[in-house]
């Protein structure tokens, strides 16, 4: 049993790192409708950190614990000084990339292409946990290109647990580093979940996240009950946010905690208010709204007014409460 006020429960559901997405705007958002579910950061590359570069990224609201800074690397030297610089701005964990298949990355040897290096991994791990207070965990696929998942993949955690990795989160799914754009990675390799389940028979000690093609709040439920430890959504928790986070206290961690889309927006108000008053636009928080009441009454025109009117100058939290407008009259209209 693993105890509730832990990062391992916490971990029994996590929204799944992603670049130009899960950015501190859209970890807000998250944070409102589920106080218990992981966040994690998109990538910060451990170069860019280390060289003052990517500091501004760090930047996040108190209300977003428990949130992981996820690195990007392959140099255990420099890994380990981002891992500190992360667990000293605040971060609960440090979870390092193997699993990102994109042509940049694959460039610096980062993310994927680790998969063949299980050894270098294991090393950057280790040099991470002596630097790091807070927990190191790894992101990674079944293996990539021509490798036998079968046989890499418990190998691979075998490798990296024996540093002292505990916590794994398993895009279920090979990536193919030549001829696929990183998005056809994220489709195109077929799923293989029983692996997934057949590696936490093995290691029934290390906490394992499924991760990849999940898409409601049901099928994460189900993995749990099959026996994993944890769920990471990616992208249906972007894309619906609230059908995938909003019931996931009282669900998955029998927190007494729910919440409608038009609570969350009005939450977010002074959030924005706060933001524009910095200097900052109204779009770069609002466009991660757009899928707050997908598939609902009224969607449309709120995507529609946010995404039209939200990168004019002017335009602030009246605009945000205009396309909510359209959403509670639909509702209303439908006699909800
Ligand atoms: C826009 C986008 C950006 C992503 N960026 C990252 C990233 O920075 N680091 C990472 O480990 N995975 C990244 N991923 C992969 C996701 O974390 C996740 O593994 C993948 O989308 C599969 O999960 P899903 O089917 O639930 O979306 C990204 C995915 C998307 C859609």
């Amino acid at each position: 049993m693993v105890a509730a006020n832990s990062l391992k429960y916490n971990a029994r559901l996590s929204v799944a790192p992603m670049m130009d997405w899960t950015d501190r705007h859209c970890r807000y958002l998250h944070r409102l409708m589920s106080r218990n579910t992981l966040l994690y950061t998109e990538m910060v590359t451990s170069p860019a950190l280390v060289r003052g570069g990517a500091l501004h990224l760090l930047k996040y609201h108190p209300s977003e614990h428990p949130v992981a800074l996820q690195l990007g690397g392959s140099d255990p030297v420099e890994l380990a000084e981002a891992s500190g610089i992360g667990a000293e701005a605040g971060y609960d964990e440090v979870n390092l990339n193997v699993g990102c298949p994109s042509d940049r990355v694959q460039s610096g040897t980062f993310g994927a292409v680790l998969m063949k290096q299980p050894d270098l991994v294991a090393q950057c791990c280790a040099r991470m946990i002596e630097a790091s207070p807070v927990e190191v965990t790894v992101k990674c696929r079944i293996g990539v290109d021509d490798q036998d998942p079968e046989t890499i993949l418990p190998d691979f955690l075998e490798r990296v647990s024996a540093v002292g990795v505990t916590r794994f989160s398993v895009h279920a799914r090979k990536a193919w580093l030549q001829g696929l754009s990183p998005k056809e990675n994220r489709d195109i390799p077929p799923l293989d979940y029983d692996l997934v389940y057949r590696m936490k028979e093995r290691f029934p000690h290390l906490h394992l996240s499924i991760n990849g093609g999940i898409q409601t709040l049901q099928e994460a439920q189900d993995h749990l009950a099959r026996g994993l430890d944890g769920v990471m959504i990616g992208r249906a928790a972007y894309h619906n946010p609230l059908d995938v986070l909003g019931d996931a206290d009282r669900l998955i961690y029998k927190d007494d905690h729910s919440i409608s889309g038009d609570v969350v927006v009005h939450r977010m108000l002074p959030y924005i208010q706060s933001h524009l008053d910095e200097g900052g636009k109204l779009a770069q928080v609002t466009r991660h709204m757009l899928g707050l009441f997908a598939g609902k009454p009224g969607a449309r025109m709120w995507r529609r007014v946010l995404s039209e009117g939200a990168h004019r100058p002017e335009a602030g939290t009246a605009l945000v409460l205009e396309a909510l407008s359209h959403v509670t009259d639909n509702q209303q209209a439908a006699g909800e």
